[in-house]
């Protein structure tokens, strides 16, 4: 399907996240076929940095050449570049936006479709909101709010409440581009488009899940926003919550925003609030000593917990969820552990350091993405000793990425078309904060880990009997 005419508004258009992934993002759509038969996309930024209709192009140009997979050039980017607009906004002087907007639209005819995405801080969320409804922008409109979401509950409150005042529900889009991703989707397919899988994705057959996504880039400059965040907030319940949603949940009657959405809810309705006493936080040597970061800072760069769902398929088993920050690696990894058959017949010394990462499903985000269930075989010869063997399914292998969207890219298109089944709702944003307040309000101390290790030696603790299944060794 392709989405009616719009309108898109880029608030934060000098930005970061507009710099690197949506210019180049709607560039990748625009040249994809993806984007609407007339479209018009308007920057915006507070009147101090705002620039000229030609600076805003040479913006663009500058950084799909860096951050995009095709270069700005031939057809296809003259097309795109001609769509592109400015207006300057400031809080109740939206003039320069409104006049922008109004010329996009006369310029595409009939009533396109608004779509204002808020790539600004979260400070300024809600002032942004306020003058997209006192200036009337925001009729035929739909916002796509960035993360995170608030801090606690009541910010998260306070801000769904400042959205709805402007925006019913049906029109907002709380982003998370972790849900863009290709393999979140591949999990819908996986459990509920085959026999195989699902009759085993319960608490009889599975020990553990782990939802892991180390990073090797350290806070990179940001030490602003991240002082104010930490990696729980950061990721935990902004993105690796969410997977945890579509890991656990029951299977929709439908594949469609409502019911995806309906049963991810009841999965965080079921999650045990967070106990500060499976948590490990860490954070890096050095960290203290990044320009602008406090020198008794406390905020952590690493963050590992166990969390328990309290639900039929799930009661007992642990979900261990980590993310850090200057780790050994940058991954993307689920992992569901399986239990042992009821009966061991193989002697342990035969097991050995294979048996401990075997037996598992192990489903990797990283673009393009890959599924292995690991196992145990024999070896060939006269004893009976096993080891671990692995039937791998790779996307890239397999397919044509060339088709596949980058996160962005697809929640995008998804919000032009108005489906909102990647989309976090608002029970489900603050049901997760409420779960994360006894660890927000009883941090325990950040442990010290070295850039470049697997965070602090408490982690191992924190999973045992079981073992990570990162980093992978054969
Ligand atoms: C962002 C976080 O939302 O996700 C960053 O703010 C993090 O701190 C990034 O690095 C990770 O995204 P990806 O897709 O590169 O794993």
């Amino acid at each position: 399907p392709v989405p009616e005419d719009h309108v898109v508004v880029l608030f934060g258009a000098t930005g970061d996240l507009a710099r690197r992934k949506l210019l180049p993002g709607l560039f990748h759509l625009a040249k994809a076929g993806l984007l609407p038969a007339r479209y018009r996309i308007v920057g915006s930024a507070p009147a101090q940095s705002a620039l000229s209709d030609e600076e805003f192009r040479k913006h663009a140009r500058d950084a799909v050449a860096e951050f995009g997979r095709s270069k700005p050039q031939g057809r296809a980017w003259e097309e795109f570049e001609a769509a592109l607009s400015f207006g300057a906004c400031d809080v109740g002087a939206a003039g320069p936006l409104v006049a922008a907007v109004q010329e996009a639209e006369r310029a595409i005819g009939g009533s396109p479709r608004r779509l204002f995405h808020l790539a600004v801080p979260p400070s300024a969320f809600t002032s942004v909101i306020e003058t997209l409804g006192a200036s009337g922008l925001s009729e035929n409109a739909r916002v796509i709010v960035e993360k995170p979401f608030g801090t606690d509950l009541a910010s998260a409150r306070a801000l769904n409440a400042s959205i709805h005042a402007v925006f019913d529900e049906s029109r907002v889009f709380r982003i998370d581009h972790f849900l863009g991703k290709e393999s979140v989707d591949n999990i819908l397919a996986l459990r509920f488009a085959n026999g195989l899988f699902e009759p085993v994705w319960n608490r009889d057959h599975i020990s553990h899940v782990q939802i892991d996504v180390p990073e090797s880039i350290s806070i990179e400059g940001r030490a602003q926003f991240f002082e104010g965040t930490g990696t729980f907030r950061d990721m935990i319940v902004t993105h690796l919550f969410q997977l945890l949603g579509f890991i656990a949940m029951e299977p929709p009657t439908a594949l469609q925003a409502q019911s995806l959405r309906d049963e991810k809810e009841k999965v965080f309705e079921s999650l045990q609030p967070v106990d500060p006493a499976h948590v490990v936080r860490g954070q890096y040597e050095g960290y203290r000593s990044e320009p602008g970061v406090d020198p008794k800072s406390d905020t952590e760069t690493f963050i590992a917990l166990r969390v328990g769902i309290d639900n039929w398929r799930w009661a007992g088993v642990p979900f261990y969820l980590r993310s850090g920050k200057s780790l050994a690696e940058a991954r993307h990894v689920v992992t569901l552990g399986f239990r042992e058959p009821a009966l061991r017949m193989f002697p342990l010394a035969a097991r050995g350091h294979a048996g401990a990462r075997s037996n598992a499903l192990v489903i990797d985000f990283d673009d393009p993405g890959r599924i292995t269930a690991s196992f145990l075989v024999k070896d060939p010869g006269p004893a009976m000793r096993l080891s671990r063997a692995e039937m791998v399914f790779s996307y890239a292998e397999s397919f044509n990425s060339m088709h596949a969207l980058e996160g962005y890219e697809r929640l995008l298109l998804d919000a032009m078309l108005g489906d909102q089944s990647l989309f976090t709702r608002s029970d489900g944003i603050e049901r997760l904060w409420e779960a994360s307040t006894p660890l927000l309000e009883n941090p325990p101390p950040v442990e010290p880990y070295a850039p470049g290790s697997w965070g602090p030696d408490s982690v191992r603790r924190l999973i045992a009997p079981h073992h990570w299944s990162l980093p992978h060794r054969r």
